[in-house]
């Protein structure tokens, strides 16, 4: 048993525009670095490096939510302390609180001599969403911690099922205004016509489907959401413009990551990635509005662990 863990706990994307919270994908980058070490003192303790200014009372922390449901089934008087440095900003749209809290519960989980399965740690972790946004969803969790891509077929009862995914290359953008994910489930309707549960259905199938073959171009035609993106997209200037040149330039398809307010584009080829990059700064800057962008791929292993502190470079 190792006495303190490092963790490299990843961004992800959740909803994949049509699979509104059932389905997700985990980056290469950016992610967090995170470091859990067991302590004589029992109880949880966490520090953040960073200047966010997080709550650090374990009921109030998204990582302190999920550690503390993990302690819980645990059973046994524990002692840890949690150092959080948050590269991965908070209300971004790419599962900032899902990395706090999937990572922490992985790091636990090693600590403690693997008691747990992925699907408990995505159990626990899912107290931490509850903190961040009110509702337990899974969309970010599952593929934190299983990597690739991963569908959420049930909350109650939990079923995660990963989903083969070919090599592809995502390009997304941050523009740096506040989405408060409260906020943008409040804005949804809580009715859907028929006809578009029937659409949005057939696409989240095609979607899937073009995942495990393989198939491009199924999964392109399949990236279309009809409910959740016409409502939301009208709380991020520039969406529209984005999307249509991103199609243009090549892209696969795309829209809102997570509740947003960032964007991304999956694509085939690294090199259309890093074109529809261009564009996405293009427009940004001629809108004045500040952002961030990243070019990465799929991440097929999830949250890492390691006995070294990690050195990748952080974003
Ligand atoms: N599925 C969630 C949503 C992800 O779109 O509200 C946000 O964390």
């Amino acid at each position: 048993m190792h006495k303190t863990i490092y963790i490299s706990a990843p961004a992800t994307i959740a909803n994949l525009v049509c699979g509104f919270d059932v389905l997700g994908l985990a980056l290469e980058s950016p992610s967090d670095p995170m470091q859990l070490s067991l302590s004589e003192t029992d109880g949880l303790r966490i520090h953040h490096t960073d200047n966010y200014a997080l709550p650090l009372a374990p009921e109030k922390n998204v990582a302190g939510a999920a550690l503390l449901a993990l302690m819980q089934e645990w059973g046994k008087p524990i002692g840890l302390d949690l150092v959080i440095h948050k590269t991965i900003k908070p209300g971004s749209g790419l599962g900032s609180s899902a990395a706090s809290s999937a990572g922490a519960v992985a790091g636990a989980n090693h600590l403690l001599g693997n008691p747990f399965s992925k699907e408990d740690l995505v159990r626990f972790a899912m107290n931490g969403e509850k903190v961040a946004s009110g509702v337990k969803h899974a969309d970010n969790i599952a593929p934190c911690i299983y990597g690739g891509v991963t569908l959420i077929r049930s909350i109650h009862p939990l079923d995660i099922v990963p989903i083969e995914a070919p090599p592809m290359h995502v390009t997304v953008v941050h523009p740096q205004i506040e989405v408060r994910t409260s906020d943008a489930r409040q804005i949804l309707r809580k009715e859907v016509q028929l006809k578009n549960a029937i659409r949005q259905w057939g696409n989240i199938a095609g979607l899937v489907a073009g995942l495990m073959k393989g198939d491009y171009n199924l999964i392109g035609r399949s990236l279309e959401d009809v409910i959740i993106e016409p409502v939301r997209s009208i709380l991020i200037p520039g969406f529209d413009e984005v999307k249509k040149r991103c199609l243009e330039a090549g892209a696969l398809g795309g829209g809102i990551s997570g509740s947003g307010p960032s964007i991304f584009m999956l694509n085939e080829h690294r090199q259309t990635a890093k074109t529809i990059e261009k564009i996405m700064q293009e427009i940004y800057t001629r809108l004045g509005i500040e952002h961030k962008t990243y070019v990465t791929a799929v991440n097929h292993h999830g949250v890492r662990l390691s006995d070294k502190p990690f050195t990748e470079p952080t974003h």
